[in-house]
């Protein structure tokens, strides 16, 4: 009889900071310098799907990321797979000829292969959502019996945002305080049913230029910046309240008024870090600048923005017709170049393309300037500056792929269909 191979596949959502992780107490563990606060990103948009597979005829441990072929030697791999391993449990499939005892996974060897629907280089968190899977499929796959939050604190020393991937809707990351990291872990606040007329655009801003990676920016940051010292300790505790408040009662007002500012702020640390660190550019500029000015027009937040380790902006919409708007707006100072098409420049759901009434490049063109810039309006619009927009949701949290078809991995081979 050919030898078995047993295999599981997930699927994980990415999230985005409205209250930032920046700093390290503990690089190792990856131990955070304040908690953090997330929002889960609709996975039909954005997500990682990972396979997982044991078999006895693999002689070493292997990886494929979107096709190729990848090291698992790295520390925050090797983290993770040593954590679930000693987790694991005895499981059984009598029908497929599989037992494995608990003290096998110690020896059985794993192939992985991990599929991000979103570019891996364009910013927008593929380690969480990646991390985050292949800590899901892993404990799935070794009949680990731990809870999402146990799982989360694994997740966390293969990428530290990785830990809010676990959970759908809106999620703190605790800090902890012990020194070996058990009670630095995420708890969800509300799942994605809560506060479901949230929309969120995601400007995914052309760049050059090759950013810092957040590890090494972050080291710097703890190492010079004495304003990360005033964040950690005194604003983002505070801001953690108001921020779990907001979320609680559905306050847009707040959350948007709390969500920019702490963007704004981390961006000061970044600013403040010796040598000084630049994520943002010209176009995460304007696209404040514009969300600003429409939300003093309005005398209320509409839209909440926060941006990363770079240049690209998530925007928060408090429904679906203010979505429609800020739609109108992005693509009225950002349109596509004369040769795209609007298919390929907004992607996901592409229904508030439809409410916004810009279904074709002419649409676009004749887009009116927005009634707060009247004054003052452009002589030139900014074509070529985003590469495309994103429009998704709050999501769910990880989901198991029971459907054979999904897998990345062949069954019968165990190496990438
Ligand atoms: N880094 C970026 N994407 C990833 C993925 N899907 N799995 C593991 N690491 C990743």
């Amino acid at each position: 009889m050919a030898e078995w191979i047993h295999t599981v596949t997930a699927r994980t959502p990415t999230n985005i900071a409205v209250i930032k992780y920046w700093g390290k107490r503990d690089e190792s563990l990856i131990l955070p310098v304040n908690d953090s606060i997330s929002v889960t990103l609709d996975p039909q948009h954005l997500c990682t799907t990972t396979t997982v597979a044991v078999s006895p005829s693999f002689d070493q441990d292997r990886m494929w990321l979107n096709g190729k072929e990848i090291s698992l030697s790295g520390g925050r791999y090797q983290n993770c797979l040593r954590e679930i391993r000693a987790r694991g449990e005895d499981f059984e499939n009598k029908e497929k000829g599989i037992k494995i005892a608990k003290q096998d996974w110690q020896k059985l060897r794993v192939h992985v292969a991990s599929y991000n629907n979103f570019p891996t280089a364009a910013g927008l968190a593929s380690s969480a959502a990646g991390l985050a899977c292949l800590v899901f499929a892993l404990a799935k796959l070794m009949n680990a019996k731990e809870d999402a939050s146990q799982l989360s604190a694994i997740a966390r020393q293969g990428s530290g945002s990785a830990c809010r991937s676990l959970y759908g809707g809106f999620v703190k990351w605790i800090m902890g305080k012990e020194v070996n990291g058990s009670d630095s872990l995420a708890v969800q606040l509300a799942d994605e049913n809560h506060w479901d007329d949230l929309v969120i655009i995601i400007a995914v801003v052309s760049s050059r230029q090759k950013e810092t990676s957040s590890t090494t920016g972050m080291r710097d940051t703890v190492e010079t910046s004495i304003l990360l010292q005033h964040r950690a300790r005194e604003v983002v505790p505070k801001r953690i309240v108001k921020m779990e408040e907001a979320i609680r009662n559905r306050n847009f007002s707040l959350f948007a008024q709390l969500a920019c500012a702490d963007s704004n702020q981390f961006h000061a640390v970044c600013l403040d870090t010796c040598p000084p660190i630049f994520y943002m550019n010209d176009t995460s500029h304007r696209i404040i600048s514009c969300i600003e000015k429409w939300n003093r027009f309005e005398e209320s937040p509409q839209v909440a923005y926060t941006f990363d380790a770079g240049p690209n902006a998530v925007l928060i919409a408090r429904n679906r017709k203010t979505a429609a708007l800020l739609l109108q707006r992005l693509l009225y100072f950002f349109p596509p170049s004369a040769d795209t098409d609007m298919g390929s420049y907004v992607l996901g759901d592409k229904s508030i393309l439809k409410d916004a009434g810009v279904e074709g490049i002419n649409d676009v063109q004749a887009l009116p300037p927005p009634p707060e810039i009247k004054d003052n309006v452009p002589a030139q619009r900014n074509g070529g500056e985003v590469s495309y927009f994103i429009c998704t949701r709050p999501g769910r949290g990880p989901l198991l792929l029971s459907d054979e078809s999904l897998a990345l991995l062949d069954h019968s081979t165990g190496l990438p269909k």
